[in-house]
């Protein structure tokens, strides 16, 4: 089989097209999603591996991205871990369990992906069954360290970070254990899906933005780095992109996280953009909230996307963040479609 479009490009490698996936393309703007949602929970869904495995293909089917994203959330391995959790209506996740001290930590259990979360394995096995015959890559994902611990330190969702920030700042060597035992976590968890089958992973530090640079280098890069060098070492083959939002303020920082790729969300100028060296592959990075406007809006939105990144020999086309719930499915089909038809000049 010759090597997938997404794969190349991520290798940076230049491509005959624009390969494309988005981020949350598995979820509630799909009535396919809403219909296996309704008959159970989230969590349920994350470990009920054919409903998974279906729901991981939905977006596929419908428009035929060059990443199937497996079906599961970045907290999963923390269930796995003796973090009971559930989503709640227009909250989001709510942890049972924080982690506020020293003794909070003991809640934390030592964790093995092959026995704590053997269905993401199996959903992986069957994902990738289904992208060799079908042509896209499988990508299999896992949170950073540092926005699992936000997690684990708020109990859930925050605006504030303030009591994150807290530990930051007043439990720095607290938080640095926790953040170790998330790498190591991380590293198990992520080494699994490679295992089981995933041939691309992307690291979602969805709230490392929050951080100063300074903050950034010191709380979150050295965790996301530790985990890249490791897969790097035992997986050479594997593309690892790490996507960090809000993260305009950090390209130099992300320059030198030794991902294969870096995923942008849309606040990120375009001089900034040309400061990234050649050899990171770029993936993004069109505002979700543009597929609320009209058809036209979106087809020049995303031409415009594909321009700025025109130069880059490794692009793939995302979004700058995950898809919302809102998002008319007609708009998603014009994006895709303009990402199809757009014409590269370089020949
Ligand atoms: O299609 C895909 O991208 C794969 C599936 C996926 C989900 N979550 C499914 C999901 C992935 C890659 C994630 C990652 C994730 N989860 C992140 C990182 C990406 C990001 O958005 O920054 C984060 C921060 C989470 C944590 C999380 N999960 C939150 C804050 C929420 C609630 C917010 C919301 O959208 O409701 C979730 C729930 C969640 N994860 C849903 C889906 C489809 C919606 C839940 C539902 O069906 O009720």
């Amino acid at each position: 089989m010759s090597k997938k479009i997404l794969i190349q490009a991520l290798q940076g490698e230049r491509t005959d097209r624009v390969p494309f996936w988005y981020m949350r393309q598995a979820g509630r703007y799909l009535p396919e999603y809403n219909r296996i949602r309704s008959q159970m929970t989230f969590m349920e869904l994350t470990r009920n591996v054919s409903a998974a495995v279906e729901v991981s293909q939905q977006p596929y089917l419908r428009f035929g991205m060059d990443g199937l994203i497996m079906f599961s959330d970045i907290l999963t391995p923390l269930s796995g871990a003796g973090i009971p959790l559930h989503f709640a209506e227009k909250k989001g996740p709510v942890l049972e369990k924080v982690i506020r001290s020293n003794e909070d930590l003991a809640a934390l259990q030592e964790f093995e992906a092959t026995r704590d979360t053997p269905y993401v394995a199996d959903i992986l096995q069957k994902l990738r069954q289904f992208c060799d015959a079908e042509g896209p890559a499988l990508i299999g994902f896992g949170g950073a360290p540092f926005t699992l611990a936000s997690y684990l330190i708020e109990g859930g969702s925050t605006r504030s970070f303030d009591e994150c920030k807290r530990m930051l700042f007043g439990q720095a060597d607290l938080y640095r254990t926790l953040a170790l035992r998330l790498t190591e976590i991380s590293i198990n968890y992520l080494s699994m899906q490679i295992q089981a089958g995933a041939e691309v992973i992307q690291i979602f530090d969805s709230w490392g933005g929050v951080l100063s640079v300074e903050h950034y280098q010191k709380f979150a890069a050295p965790y996301s780095q530790k985990i890249i060098e490791k897969l790097k070492e035992k997986y050479p083959k594997i593309p690892v992109i790490l996507f960090v939002g809000n993260a305009a303020h950090l390209t130099a920082a992300l320059s030198s996280s030794g991902a294969a790729a870096l995923s942008l969300d849309w606040r990120v100028p375009a001089a900034e953009i040309r400061q990234i060296p050649p050899g990171i592959a770029l993936q993004g990075n069109l505002d979700p909230l543009v597929l609320y406007g009209s058809q036209t809006t979106v087809q020049q939105e995303t031409r415009s996307t594909l321009t700025r990144f025109e130069n880059r020999p490794g692009y793939v086309f995302n979004l700058g963040h995950g898809i919302h719930p809102a998002t008319p499915i007609e708009n998603v089909e014009t994006m895709v479609r303009t990402v199809r038809d757009y014409k590269l000049n370089h020949s």
